[in-house]
């Protein structure tokens, strides 16, 4: 007899599922082309970088510094191999110093959480990362908001607000500006992503950081989708932009392109033995593994090296062709440079079916979903990789080029959009939704696909058409082949990783 609580877990897990919303942890078959996962530069497989970390390791054979860190780094978990670490990466990132975090994750927690003052202000793009919010939710700060994504002069309307209200405030013009600070004007953070992770678009980082300036705030820039992509040998995007030295504080994380676990928050000396004294993630949780640490080491050797350069170079040319061909309505096609890519399909059981179908033909592609993204953005999120290859870049074409034409053919509307009305901030972070493909997302158990779509597509030739033939999918008779005219079409050549469109 199932206990109470076991009922109420079974019970929300049915609504879920009812709503096309269940998740299910998935084990990939290694055949299935990956355009999903944040690998971005392939080094989770890559031979150069597993031989360099087995030389490593092996260059240690008497286990100093042991395997296991042994502790929080507080007590027993603290290196010379990791504050070496730390050293370099600080010096590649052009920073006073870096902290490692366990994950990066834990390093916004540990950031949010502890550094903004009591009273002090915290602006936040509405597409921002889950642990930011998680972070954010114990912080002593007065103020946290959203601010729509990307939108500067919504920021500093915001700011300018702030910023007046201190002026009152300190001179005793007015009762406004809560806080507990009277006599000096508050601190501001504002947090962004310099590569979004479900858009893949880029923050406008000059933008922001000349507000930021004029009015004495703090930018915070998470580059976990640009580490190793953006910026001279993968330095990030803040980098590419000449911007190192005017942003306050950068989390390059490990997880993604550099295939190991982890992430540096750089920034000031202060910060970095303040985070050491204040950061509950850092202070207790066991300090990663020495394993661990000399993968990134070994990561940070490629980039330094310039090992990585024409891997980037590969993940370019992909999307270049990749946007050059899709050939979609417009509106559908997100208006991202980065390896990050997607295809919006209204619906999530709609996003479902396609992402199924890719899954199907051997493509591992994932349906992003409501309440992730809001109504209406749900989309197919295809992520580039440097072990990609064009063959199964325009496979990937073919099927969602068939699928949307089938789509549009049934009347079921990809092309028609439904206005979001969905507060996203409010969705990011309150629905306590990951923001992250991988760990969000599985196909849903629920949605019906036709068998026959399986295997059923081979390659289109790249060419940028206008005029796009468009074969029906096998599993409609008797549907004829139709084609997809330029009114309804648009072959986006936006430059990839570039921060402009
Ligand atoms: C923008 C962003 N920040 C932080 C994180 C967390 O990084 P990690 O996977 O290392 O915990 C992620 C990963 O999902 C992310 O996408």
């Amino acid at each position: 007899m199932p206990s109470q609580i076991e009922l109420q877990l079974h019970a929300q897990l049915e609504s879920r599922k009812a709503r096309s919303l269940l998740r299910s942890l998935v084990v990939i078959p290694d055949s299935s082309a990956d355009f999903s996962s944040n690998d971005f530069l392939g080094l989770a497989r890559c031979p150069a970088l597993g031989s360099r970390f087995l030389a490593e390791l092996a260059s240690f054979p008497k286990h100093t510094p042991p395997l296991g860190s042994k502790g929080s780094r507080l007590i027993d978990g603290n290196s010379h191999y990791a504050e070496r670490l730390e050293d370099t990466i600080a010096q590649f990132h052009n920073a006073e110093a870096a902290l490692i975090f366990n994950s990066g994750f834990d390093a916004n927690v540990g950031f949010f959480s502890t550094v903004p003052q009591p009273g002090d202000v915290i602006f936040y793009d509405e597409y921002i990362h889950a642990s930011v919010h998680d972070g954010m939710k114990v912080s002593r700060a007065g103020i946290k908001r959203a601010f729509p994504h990307n939108d500067v002069e919504h920021l500093a309307t915001l700011i300018e607000t702030i910023r007046r209200e201190d002026r009152e405030n300190i001179h005793g013009s007015s009762d406004q500006g809560s806080g507990s600070q009277k006599s000096k004007p508050r601190n501001i953070f504002v947090a962004v992503e310099s590569v979004y992770s479900m858009d893949g678009d880029t923050a406008p980082l000059v933008e922001i950081v000349e507000l930021l300036e004029r009015h004495d705030a703090h930018l915070i820039v998470d580059e976990a989708h640009a580490t190793g992509v953006y910026g001279t040998n993968g330095r990030g995007l803040v980098n590419e932009l000449g911007l190192e030295s005017r942003v306050f504080a950068r989390l390059h994380t490990f997880s993604k392109s550099l295939a190991s676990n982890g992430a540096a928050m750089v920034g000031p000396k202060v910060l970095r033995e303040y985070l050491v004294n204040y950061a509950r993630p850092l202070i207790y949780s066991t300090f990663t593994s020495f394993s661990n640490l000399a993968s990134v080491k070994c990561a940070y050797d490629m980039l330094i090296s310039g090992e990585t350069v024409p891997l980037v170079e590969k993940v370019r040319d992909l999307v270049t062709h990749f946007r050059s061909n899709i050939c979609v309505p417009e509106h559908m096609l997100l208006p991202s440079t980065s390896p990050i890519q997607g295809i919006v399909i209204d619906g999530n059981a709609k996003v479902n079916a396609l992402s199924r179908e890719l899954i199907q033909a051997g493509l591992n592609v994932k349906a992003i979903r409501f309440p992730t993204v809001p109504r209406g953005k749900e989309r197919v999120r295809i992520c580039f990789h440097s072990h990609n290859t064009m063959q199964q870049v325009d496979h990937l074409i073919q099927i969602v080029r068939r699928w949307i034409q089938h789509d549009l053919e049934t009347g079921a509307g990809a092309g028609t959009m439904v206005v979001p009305n969905v507060d996203t901030a409010a969705v990011q972070g309150a629905e306590v939704d990951p923001a992250d493909a991988e760990a969000i997302c599985s196909p849903a158990t629920d949605v019906a696909v036709p068998a026959s779509i399986a295997g059923s597509a081979s390659a289109i030739p790249p060419t940028a058409a206008t005029s796009v033939p468009v074969a029906p999918r096998a599993a409609v008779a008797p549907a004829p082949s139709s084609t997809l005219t330029v009114s309804t079409l648009s072959a986006k050549t936006a430059l990839p990783f570039s921060s402009k469109l």
